[in-house]
């Protein structure tokens, strides 16, 4: 691909994306909380979308390879059920890694729109995918998938939407946020459309915690980083020495709760603002909600889809599940 294809690739960009004001808006309030909790998506930087590809790859996080091998092994039923013409959506379409299986099977696809937070990855991603799969008309979208979203249109004439959302990523939202999510979803596909969605099973314990404090400290690396971030774009002044990462299974809500954790009594600076941290106070990241597959179809029925078909793995540790909206 010359330089002047890959200029060609249209992005859109919402301008409602946090800018600076925004992200420190937005942390202060999480830390002026009685529970400290910093929003995840500040955590995708360029950095930290790099670290978060990095875990991945690793053997420990079984989420991301469990889930690629659930749709290569079923890609044939998988292209079937979707059908011809579909406009692919992708909510958090970091590296596109996943979404290659589905561009290199789907029955001609009208459209490809990832819809990526970070630009650098969004970029980057997009022009590997158009240089792949030239056929394809990929329509980047550099927008927080939590807001609404204006989905461009294909110059192909588009069948039926299919929202793509691998990674269980649904798992970091909290209740009563996934469905809501959902309902939108529902909204966005419009009848006749669909999801095909990533949703990690509950496990044995020590299974799910390494995989969310692996022993290469890779998944601590992507937490911390973001105190690297706040230091740079915000003007803090944390001492990185004096946190360490936390993440720990919580039974009761059925979730991994990731963190960073107060290592003594400090007060950090936010420019002209300050932030006491006791120590062992522990700032949350992201929690990470596991389902059995009884409670995600509860969930999905409530938020108006049918569950058309569940994939899973031999050892039943994620589920991959293609679902329509109700008619
Ligand atoms: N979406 C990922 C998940 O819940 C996020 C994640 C994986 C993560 N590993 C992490 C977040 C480590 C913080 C730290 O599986």
């Amino acid at each position: 691909m010359t330089q002047d294809e890959l200029a060609k690739v249209p992005l859109e960009c919402d301008d409602r994306l946090p800018g600076r004001k925004q992200m420190r808006d937005d942390v202060i309030a999480g830390l002026r909380r009685s529970q400290k909790m910093i929003p995840a998506k500040y955590l995708y930087d360029e950095q930290g979308s790099i670290l978060f590809d990095q875990i991945c790859d690793l053997e420990e996080y079984y989420p991301t390879l469990t889930e690629m091998g659930i749709l290569r092994d079923n890609i044939d039923e998988i292209k079937d059920i979707v059908g011809p013409n579909c406009l692919l959506i992708e909510y958090g379409s970091g590296s596109g890694d996943k979404t290659r299986i589905l561009l290199e099977h789907l029955i001609t696809p009208a459209g490809y729109v990832p819809i990526e937070i970070s630009k650098e990855a969004l970029l980057a991603s997009a022009k590997r995918l158009t240089a792949a799969y030239p056929h394809v008309c990929v329509l980047p979208v550099c927008a927080d998938f939590m807001q609404p979203i204006k989905i461009p249109t294909s110059i192909k004439a588009a069948g039926q939407r299919l929202i793509f959302f691998p990674g269980s990523t649904i798992g970091n939202m909290a209740p009563e946020e996934s469905t809501a999510f959902l309902m939108r979803c529902a909204t966005v596909c419009g009848p006749g459309g669909g999801m095909l969605i990533g949703v990690d099973l509950k496990k044995d314990t020590a299974k799910l915690e390494a995989a969310y404090d692996d022993t290469e400290g890779v998944s601590a690396a992507f937490a911390m980083n973001v105190l690297d971030r706040f230091n740079r774009e915000l003007d803090a002044n944390f001492d990185s020495s004096k946190f360490c990462y936390h993440s720990v299974y919580n039974h009761e809500d059925g979730r991994i709760e990731m963190g960073i954790k107060s290592l003594a009594d400090q007060v950090v600076g936010f420019g002209n603002s300050e932030i006491a941290f006791a120590q062992d106070e522990v700032m949350f990241t992201e929690f990470s909600h596991k389902f059995s597959l009884g409670q995600w179809q509860e969930k999905a029925n409530r938020a108006g889809f049918d569950i058309v078909h569940v994939w899973t793995d031999p050892r039943q540790l994620f589920s991959v599940q293609y679902m329509t909206v109700q008619s």
